[in-house]
């Protein structure tokens, strides 16, 4: 028999519900995003991503049922993401879900964002070639991850970000750039017309470690900008006319892609790996998913969800609450939000 859940993810700026088949097969995937409210903000503003949740719960979630053509009598059970994620969001869409689940009499399963977006590619055609270990790369706005997936559900965290996650700094740059929110694929389309070698921008390489470091570079692109325009107010007013920008996105996104590639294909070697993950929103970026099939030919298959499924879906977390789901589980009514949540052992389960 399939296995149908109900996945619901409000963990920051996008109202998703999706049903997912098996955790592989995607019935239906509905998003509502608050990108265009957030973007006269420059960036997400929680309480009104809270608000905005409230209001798109119900229909997204109708509308997931419907485009799925099921109702929750063909549904075995209720995924929502518990965390990491901004709190006000992440409470909108838990208790949704409980009040879904307790309604309907239907377990409810609390799953990570992280294990989300890396069980994205498990809705792919793919997914029979996956083998473990696997090399996963996790790149969002929150998160910069470098992990060895042993097995299902089995997570070894080899290192991550010491300061601003790799899409956060895209985000900023972005911003100092004068590009609208979010910055990350406007800065991949100005980063087209631009030469990537026009400025030497620093690679934190933070030797011996897997771990990377963005805040750095992001420092460098405004002090480049400040040597040219001393008195422009970055983010609050729009960027000078003489403004390098597309050498400067260029220069940016090559520094910031090369230490991720790098150390992904390292560690991909160092762990007997023959295949890396790429997943989250940053995975979206074309000069990043080319440079790492590059540079990994000799030695790693690249994969990576479609850009659909690479940024926040429900998808995804229906997905990955399949590998925890089995017959008689019980329900995590009494579970709690957990904004903040490292991927790792399920300790907080
Ligand atoms: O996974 P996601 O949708 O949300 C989080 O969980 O954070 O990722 C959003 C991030 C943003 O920082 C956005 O700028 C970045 O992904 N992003 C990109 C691209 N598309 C989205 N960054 C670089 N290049 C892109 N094409
Ligand atoms: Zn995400």
């Amino acid at each position: 028999m399939a296995i149908r859940i109900l996945g619901i993810e409000t963990s920051c700026d996008e109202t998703a519900a999706a049903v997912v088949e098996d955790g592989r097969t995607l019935l239906s995937n509905v998003i509502a995003s608050q990108i265009d409210v957030h973007a006269q903000y420059g960036g997400v503003f929680p309480e009104v991503a809270s608000r905005i949740h409230i209001e798109a719960i119900h229909e997204v979630v109708k509308q997931a049922l419907l485009k799925a053509h099921v109702t929750l009598d063909d549904i075995h059970a209720i995924a929502v993401t518990r965390g990491p994620g901004l709190a006000g969001s992440l409470l909108v869409g838990m208790n949704a879900a409980k009040g879904i689940a307790l309604g309907a009499g239907l377990p409810l399963i609390g799953v990570n964002h992280l294990e989300g977006h890396i069980y994205a590619q498990w809705l792919t055609e793919h997914v029979d070639e996956l083998r473990f270990p696997l090399i996963v790369l996790l790149v969002s706005g929150g998160h910069t991850e470098l992990i060895v997936m042993k097995e299902h559900r089995d997570y070894h965290r080899l290192g991550g970000t010491i300061d601003d996650a790799v899409g956060e700094a895209f985000d900023k740059v972005g911003r100092l750039l004068g590009l609208p929110y979010p910055g990350g694929p406007h800065i991949e389309q100005a980063a087209k017309q631009g030469n990537a070698e026009a400025f030497n921008f620093p690679r934190s390489w933070l030797e011996g470690t897997w771990d990377f470091s963005f805040s750095g570079l992001k420092t460098s692109v405004l002090r480049e900008i400040k040597k040219r325009y001393p008195d422009y107010n970055a983010g609050r007013e729009p960027a000078p006319r003489g403004l390098p920008v597309p050498d400067l996105a260029a220069s940016f996104q090559a520094a910031a892609i090369e230490v991720l590639i790098e150390k992904a294909v390292q560690a991909a070697e160092q762990n007997d790996a023959g295949q890396i993950l790429v997943a989250g929103g940053v995975s979206a970026n074309k000069a990043l998913k080319q440079g790492l099939i590059d540079r990994a030919a000799d030695s790693a298959t690249v994969y990576s969800p479609p850009l659909a499924l690479c940024t926040d879906n429900a998808a995804m977390i229906a997905a990955a609450a399949f590998q925890h789901y089995e017959p008689g589980i019980v329900s995590q009514l009494a579970s709690d939000i957990t904004p903040t949540w490292p991927l790792g052992p399920l300790a907080t389960a």
